[in-house]
């Protein structure tokens, strides 16, 4: 099947999107190659670290792990999509702002989207469910204490919001 072209139809940020893939074409090359997206990370490329989250159909999946044919069909929402049309962040970027969730920034967009589904999911989590959740990601410079401070204070700002 390899080299074989498939037809792909899909949401990707709210944009109706169309486009040709290979049997082995990987959904995260298609976001950042053809689609220039780049906000996923592609990291471990074993569907392991976490550093390549988008979320199809609301859901967080590793789109290194992720072929493209499977994106048929589905809305794709990537870290690019989240801010407002006015370029207001979602609660969860501002929150990793404000608490500086980050350093090398390399898992952050991985980490924000893991965050958004989970406060979409769930939108008080307590802190047992945040650490639960977001540990599926690796980040190999913060310690987590921040990334989790932020979920925290997002899930309180998107209540606010009403995200
Ligand atoms: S790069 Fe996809 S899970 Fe690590
Ligand atoms: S901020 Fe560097 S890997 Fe997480």
């Amino acid at each position: 099947m390899s080299g074989e072209l498939a037809f792909v139809s899909c949401t990707v940020n709210g944009v109706a999107r169309e486009f040709h893939v290979r049997a082995e074409d990987m959904l995260i090359d298609v976001l950042r190659d053809r689609l220039a997206l780049t906000g996923a990370k592609l990291s471990c490329d074993l569907g392991a670290c976490g550093a390549c989250t988008v979320l199809m159909d609301d859901k967080p999946v590793s789109s290194c792990s992720t072929f493209a044919w499977q994106a048929g069909g589905s809305e794709i929402r990537t870290v690019e999509g989240l801010a407002g049309a006015d370029g207001t962040l979602d609660p969860v970027q501002q929150a990793f702002v404000d608490n500086s969730a980050f350093q090398c920034g390399y898992c952050t967009p991985g980490m924000i989207m893991l965050a958004r589904a989970l406060l979409d999911h769930d939108p008080s989590p307590d802190r047992d469910a945040i650490r639960a959740w977001m540990g599926a990601n690796i980040c190999r410079c913060t310690g987590y204490e921040m990334i989790i401070e932020a979920v925290e204070n997002a899930a309180a700002a998107s209540q606010e919001a009403g995200k």
